[in-house]
């Protein structure tokens, strides 16, 4: 199969759909690699790292468009793309359909098979294309949390490991899914005090197995939330309702309940947040103060460490492409169940519920 790698243009995303690793395995598979000049820039990756793997360098977006069967890339394309998209072209990417209905419509009118990451579901209802960025985001929290906490930034001032004689910080967690523990081990390795809420016990009995002492499991409600935040320095927001709108467990009134300096950071954002004070933040302006509580609020956290992020990301979507490329896509859905719910749209006909739902477009489902 001929593969191809364009840049991505979506304003501040320096991500990647494939590393030069990947280019080597689709190469040793006898596949062709087209890669845009300067794509793997932003994630630390040169057209000659691409070059020595057997990759051909194109010079623009749409040359590899054009040239290409299957496009694997990170985000969904962006209005600039939709007419360089061919029918019967293979599209293996993020692309958030259900939030945006002229994408979904830009997507069946040119006709390509829409193959989507956030999608491919595992048997156990898990999403192995979204946990590595959840990941990321939850280690990443502490690691801004840590920064927000200091004074020149309107924080605390609390050094979240202490010191000799000097009591650590302390970091409420809310949420012990993916973020939640990646950030609980992440805090906990600076020698911060944690405490962790959830409300599946069987999170919270796993979080307790394998964390250190300084680790603290409660359930979470709002007695004990409102407890905490009292004594807490940075909150970290890592909760998730399937397909739903992230539950308001921290509401305005309770800010004035913290102490001035507290951090907020709301991993949740994108799915509106846990804080009802969230609103979507960027890279450029990432905190803004609501009583005296930073609120650290980046939708897309990861793009702020793009090789750790294209690293991690092609780490799973590799196998998938690898199947696609060797298969074909109608074969590797056939024989990949968890591939096969990533199946959105295939050549102008939606396949994936949720999407048809989303629109209100009953009926239309094929
Ligand atoms: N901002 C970003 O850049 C970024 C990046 C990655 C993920 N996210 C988001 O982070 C959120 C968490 O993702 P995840 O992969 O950890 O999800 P997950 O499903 O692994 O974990 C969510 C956890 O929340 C728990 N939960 C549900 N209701 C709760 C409540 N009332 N109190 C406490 N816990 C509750 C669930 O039991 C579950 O353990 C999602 O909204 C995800 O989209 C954001």
């Amino acid at each position: 199969m001929i593969v191809g790698i364009p840049k991505e243009i979506k304003n501040n995303e320096s991500r990647v759909g494939m590393t030069p690793a990947g280019v080597f395995e689709l190469v040793k598979n006898n596949h062709t690699v087209y890669v845009q000049s300067g794509a793997g820039e932003g994630s630390g990756f040169f057209n000659k790292d691409y070059q020595q793997v057997g990759a051909v360098i194109l010079d623009t977006i749409g040359q590899v468009y054009a040239m290409s069967q299957m496009i694997v890339k990170v985000k969904e394309p962006i209005e600039l793309e939709y007419d360089m998209i061919q029918e019967g072209q293979i599209l293996f990417t993020y692309f958030h359909f259900a939030s945006s209905e002229s994408l979904t419509k830009a997507m069946i009118k040119r006709k390509a098979i829409c193959i989507a990451y956030e999608t491919v579901e595992d048997e156990d209802g898990t999403l192995p294309l979204l946990t590595p960025m959840s990941e990321v985001a939850g280690r990443m929290a502490i690691q801004q949390g840590a920064k927000y906490l200091e004074k020149p930034v309107k924080g605390r001032g609390v050094l979240l490991g202490g010191v000799p004689g000097v009591a650590p910080g302390r970091v409420l967690v809310l949420g012990a899914g993916v973020v939640g523990i990646q950030a609980a081990k992440m805090a906990a390795g600076l020698g911060a005090h944690v405490t962790i809420l959830d409300i599946n016990m069987k999170r919270l009995r796993y979080v307790n197995d394998v964390m250190p002492p300084h680790v603290v499991t409660e359930f979470s409600n709002e007695f004990n939330i409102r407890k905490h935040i009292k004594t807490h320095d940075l909150i970290i927001g890592g909760v998730l309702l399937k397909g739903a709108k992230a539950p308001n467990l921290i509401t305005r009134d309770m800010l004035k309940e913290m102490r001035p300096g507290t951090v907020i950071v709301d991993v949740a954002v994108d799915q509106g947040g846990c804080v009802e004070t969230t609103r979507p933040t960027t890279h450029e302006d990432p905190i803004y103060i609501i009583d005296d509580v930073v609120h650290y609020s980046v939708a897309n956290m990861p793009g702020a460490v793009p090789y750790t992020s294209t690293m991690a990301l092609t780490n799973v979507t590799l196998p998938y492409a690898l199947k696609l490329a060797n298969l074909g896509w109608e074969a590797a859905c056939d024989k990949d169940d968890a591939l096969k719910k990533g199946l959105s749209i295939v050549a102008g006909k939606v396949v994936y519920e949720e999407i048809i739902d989303a629109f209100g477009w009953e009926g239309a489902l094929a």
